[in-house]
């Protein structure tokens, strides 16, 4: 199944009662093994999860490591860009990744997180 179809089956399972905005993200792994994932929300809205997140997540809690490309789906017309929160995990696990953006019908953008994300915190300035 093409990435963007997975995030688009995974958004079918947003958990979004509160914004009725629902995002589905699809993650390829270096290895091809993808991981879906879905935004859920809940009574504290603080403690929302990002349908991004949640598919890294996933993948990192099955021992996977190292990630090609993420899609993410909203239906909106403009293409809808992953937050901050989730800009820096992906950079932190997945590296300089492919984001490709879409809606229910079609690829709306397609970017290099390093042009998402160009000025990083990250474990090189722990040492
Ligand atoms: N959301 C995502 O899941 N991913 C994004 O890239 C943008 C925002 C979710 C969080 C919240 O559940 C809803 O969309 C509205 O912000």
């Amino acid at each position: 199944m093409d990435l963007l179809d997975a995030a688009r089956h995974a958004r079918e399972f947003a958990v979004a009662d509160y914004s009725h905005f629902k995002v589905g993200a699809a993650i390829e792994a270096a290895d091809g093994q993808v991981f879906t994932g879905c935004n859920v929300e809940n009574a504290t809205f603080g403690l929302t999860v990002c349908a991004e997140r949640v598919a890294l997540l996933k993948a990192l809690s099955e021992g996977v490591r190292g990630f090609r490309r993420v899609a993410v789906v909203a239906d909106t017309a403009e293409p809808t860009p992953p937050c901050g929160a989730c800009r820096q995990l992906l950079w932190e696990f997945g590296g300089d990744l492919e984001v490709i953006l879409g809606n229910l019908e079609r690829e709306t953008s397609r970017h290099c997180l390093s042009d998402l994300f160009p000025y990083p915190f990250d474990s090189r300035l722990l040492r």
